[in-house]
C-alpha cells in the first residue's frame, strides 16, 4: 500500500499555512504565509488576522499543491487545526478544509494545535517519539508533558499566567523592540550582559518537592513586572536606551533558566531519555543550548528546525497521520473552538 497523502491546513492565528505530507515524514509541499501588518499594532489584531486568512487560504493551498506535484484529487485525507486559537482565523481553515473533504468525499481530521506542535520534531527525526518529556512553549501556551505513547499525555506543569512567548512579546514591547518579541529579544540579548540586571528565576526555590503544585508549574508575569520596574527606573535616569541589550539578556536568562529547571525536574522524575521542544519559543537558541547543557549527554533533546517550530501546516498533517492511522475520522459537524482542550491529557 502506498503512503497516505494528507493535506494539512493551519490558520489558528496570524500564519496561513498548507502542507502536503506523504506518510509520516515526506513533506512534498509546504507553504507558510506570515502576516506582517500586526507589527504596527504591537500584537495580533484578530479581525485583521481572520480577514487576511480568507484572502490567503486559496493561494497558499494552491502553492503547496503545486510544490508537491499533486492535485487536490490525489489527496487521501484532509487535516486542519480545530483549536485552540483565534476563532475567526480558525474558522477560515476549518471551513475550507471541510468543504474540500466534502467535495472530494475524503476524510477530515480536526487537530489540536498544541498536539501538532508536539509532532513537529517527529517530521524530521524518526526517534523523536514517546516515551519523552515535552516542553511546548508558544505564544499562547506553556506546557510540560510526559508522553508514554502518542495520544496520551500526562500534564506535569503549565504556566500560571502568561505563556512563555507572550512574555517575550510583552517584554519586547516594554523595551520598544517591536513584534514578535522572541526573535528581537534573542538578537538584542547577544550583545547584552545578563548579569548586569539579574532577575530572580520565577517558580524555582530551594526545598520545593515533587508533591507541591509549584514544582513543575511556571510563571512569567512577575518577571515581566520586574523588567517593567527596572525599565521605569532606567527611564527616569535617562539611560534606558543603553540598557536594552542588557535587559533583554537578563530577561531571557531568567525565562530560560525557569524552563530548563522545570524540564530537568520532569526528566529526573520520569527517567525519560528524550526531550522534545516545540512551539515558537523553541526557536530560541539560548533555550535549546541551556536544556541540552543541563540534561547532559544521556538525554537526547529534539528541537524542530525554526520553520517547523513556529506555526505551520506540516505538523498539523503529521499529527493527523497519527490520528488517521488510529482509525479516527471527524464528521462534517467538526467545529472550531478557541479553547479546545488537548485530547488525551491526564493530570
Ligand atoms: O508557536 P507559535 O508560532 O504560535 C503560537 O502558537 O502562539 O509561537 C509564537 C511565539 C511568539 O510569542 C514569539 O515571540 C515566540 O513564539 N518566538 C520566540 C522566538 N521566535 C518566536 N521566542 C523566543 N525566542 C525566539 N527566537
Ligand atoms: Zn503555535
Amino acid at each position: 500500500m502506498s503512503d497516505v497523502l494528507i493535506l494539512g491546513v493551519e490558520t489558528s492565528c496570524d500564519d496561513t499555512s498548507a502542507a502536503v505530507l506523504s506518510g509520516e515524514r515526506e513533506l512534498l509541499g509546504h507553504v507558510i504565509a506570515a502576516q506582517d501588518m500586526h507589527g504596527e499594532y504591537g500584537g495580533v489584531v484578530p479581525e485583521l488576522a481572520s480577514r487576511a486568512q480568507l484572502k490567503l487560504i486559496d493561494r497558499v493551498v494552491a502553492q503547496a499543491l503545486a510544490q508537491s506535484g499533486k492535485r487536490l484529487s490525489d489527496i487521501d485525507a484532509f487535516a486542519v487545526t480545530a483549536g485552540p486559537g483565534l476563532i475567526g482565523s480558525l474558522l477560515v481553515g476549518l471551513n475550507w478544509t471541510k468543504a474540500a473533504a466534502f467535495a472530494l468525499d475524503k476524510p477530515v481530521i480536526g487537530v489540536h494545535h498544541m498536539e501538532a506542535h508536539l509532532f513537529a520534531a517527529a517530521l524530521e527525526e524518526e526517534s523523536a517519539e514517546p516515551p519523552f518529556v515535552a516542553l511546548l512553549v508558544s505564544g499562547g501556551h506553556t506546557l510540560l508533558l510526559h508522553a508514554k505513547r502518542w495520544g496520551r499525555y500526562r500534564l506535569l506543569g503549565q504556566t500560571r499566567d502568561d505563556a512563555a512567548g507572550e512574555a517575550f512579546d510583552k517584554v519586547a514591547r516594554l523595551l520598544g523592540l517591536g513584534y514578535p518579541g522572541g526573535p528581537v529579544i534573542e538578537r538584542a540579548a547577544r550583545d547584552g550582559d545578563p548579569e548586569r540586571h539579574r532577575f530572580t528565576v520565577p517558580m524555582v526555590r530551594p526545598g520545593q518537592s515533587e508533591d507541591g503544585d509549584d514544582y513543575y508549574d511556571m510563571s512569567f508575569s512577575g518577571l515581566k513586572t520586574a523588567v517593567l520596574m527596572r525599565v521605569r527606573e532606567l527611564e527616569a535616569q535617562g539611560v534606558l536606551e543603553n540598557e536594552t541589550a542588557h535587559l533583554s539578556a537578563a530577561f531571557q536568562l531568567a525565562a530560560v533558566e525557569q524552563l530548563t529547571e522545570k524540564t530537568l525536574r520532569a526528566v529526573t522524575a520520569t527517567r525519560c531519555e528524550r526531550v522534545i521542544l516545540g512551539g515558537g519559543v523553541a526557536r530560541n537558541k539560548a533555550l535549546a543550548e541551556s536544556v541540552r547543557k543541563r540534561l547532559g549527554a544521556n538525554v537526547r533533546v529534539f528541537v524542530p528546525s525554526p520553520r517547523l517550530a513556529t506555526d505551520n501546516a506540516a505538523m498539523v498533517a503529521r499529527a493527523a497521520a497519527f490520528r488517521l492511522a488510529n482509525g479516527e475520522r471527524c464528521g462534517l459537524d467538526l467545529n472550531a473552538r478557541a479553547d479546545l482542550p488537548m485530547p488525551g491529557v491526564v493530570l
